[in-house]
């Protein structure tokens, strides 16, 4: 049965940025005002702009000429709904923006993010809004979905950083690391790692041992390639920091008092703070390992800059306009996802708080190891 179409709907986009976000938020408003004659409001820098009415009419104007640029038309932030800093305040902003909901006479709210914009639209629905999300981050790592907005073009431009990183170190006989995003998941390292030839791909999901990779890395140096390429995640772990995080993570799911959750919190961060600068030790480890001289890239941001790939304009056109879609059949409370080269609906409940990391027996894993490449382990 189809619903009164709203006369508004509403598009934040929120979390890291990531190429291919305008153009989803172009196919959204494109379909909703081409097809069905809404009204299309974007909200600046994700929730917060929710939360302080910070609004701008999306008409076709505003919607013209930015498929092709990176970032987001509209900003982004990595602000919660029930805990943003508000004049100097830590506050509780929720009953705030279900009012601006409806005081905007939003029909919809179209929250396109990662991980974390899924928790808080999460929020938002059990508040009674008719949310609708759409996947986007370069780290792949969104649930129930194939792809997420963002990824071809981070791992193009990872690639290509892989491929340009050979000549000095095959010139200079170097160990060249290279540092990729991916705080928990691996798919932009390993993917980037298989296209770019790295000859060892170090990943969250797979502790490495730092002996096993120099190993890998002298192999190499006795026969005729004389230098070594790896692509380390920023999450990867050694094998002694991996078992330091799951041993103080599971005392922290069996701890007895919030006290002594939150000294095992203040453990954890400790660790996180150590592991920052891992891949600079890893590379002072290989070069004592080794003999080699050995240097360190950082991608960092580049990774998340620019013009997205035709395959993320393809991917974001498809999820934003089926998005369109649902809210016209009253569709709401679910992730418009990819899925084998169709859409799908998928309940947002199924993707909040369930991360997707590289499954141990996954096949580019294999692949990966066919070709010689060392994954550490
Ligand atoms: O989620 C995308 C991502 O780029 C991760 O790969 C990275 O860990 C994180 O965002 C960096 O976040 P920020 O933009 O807040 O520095």
């Amino acid at each position: 049965m189809k619903r009164r179409q709203p006369l508004r709907i509403g598009i934040l986009t929120a979390g890291g940025d990531s190429p291919g976000l305008n153009a989803a938020i172009r196919a959204v408003g494109k379909a909703a005002i081409g097809e069905h004659g809404w009204e299309v409001v974007g909200f600046r820098d994700g929730f917060l702009g929710l939360a302080q009415d910070r609004s701008i009419q999306l008409n076709k104007g505003a919607l013209s000429g930015i498929l092709t640029i990176g970032g987001t038309i509209l900003g982004t932030s990595r602000d919660k709904p029930h805990r943003m800093m508000i004049d100097g305040k830590v506050r509780d902003m929720t009953d705030v923006i279900v009012a601006n909901y409806k005081k905007h006479r939003l029909g919809a709210l179209v929250c396109i993010g990662g991980g974390g914009t899924h928790k808080n639209a999460l929020r938002l629905m059990k508040k009674g809004l008719n949310i609708i999300t759409l996947p986007k981050t370069i780290d792949n790592d969104v649930a129930l979905t194939d792809a997420t907005i963002g990824f071809d073009t981070a791992l193009g431009i990872a690639a290509e950083a892989l491929d340009r990183l050979h000549s000095t170190a095959h010139s200079h006989h170097r160990i060249i690391i290279a540092e990729i995003m991916g705080h928990r998941a691996g798919w932009l390292t390993l993917a980037a790692g298989i296209g770019g030839g790295a000859d060892v791909v170090l990943i969250p999901e797979i502790p490495y041992d730092s002996q096993t990779v120099a190993a890998a890395i002298r192999r190499r140096s006795k026969g005729t390639a004389n230098f070594s390429i790896v692509a380390v995640a920023e999450g990867a772990l050694s094998r002694g920091y991996a078992a330091a995080f799951a041993e103080a993570s599971e005392r922290k799911l069996h701890a007895k008092t919030d006290e002594d959750r939150m000294r095992i919190k203040a453990e954890l961060h400790e660790l996180d703070f150590k592991h920052a600068g891992n891949t600079w030790r890893l590379a002072k480890e290989l070069e004592e390992l080794t003999g080699l001289e050995a240097r360190v890239t950082i991608l960092g941001y580049v990774q998340r800059g620019g013009t997205p790939s035709v395959k993320d304009r393809l991917l974001a056109t498809r999820l934003g306009t089926a998005a369109v879609g649902f809210i016209n059949d009253g569709v709401f409370g679910v992730m418009v996802a990819s899925r084998g080269g169709g859409v799908k609906a998928v309940p947002i409940e199924k993707v909040a708080g369930n991360l997707k990391i590289v499954p141990k027996d996954h096949h580019w894993l294999e692949t990966a190891r066919r070709v010689g490449t060392c994954l550490g382990d």
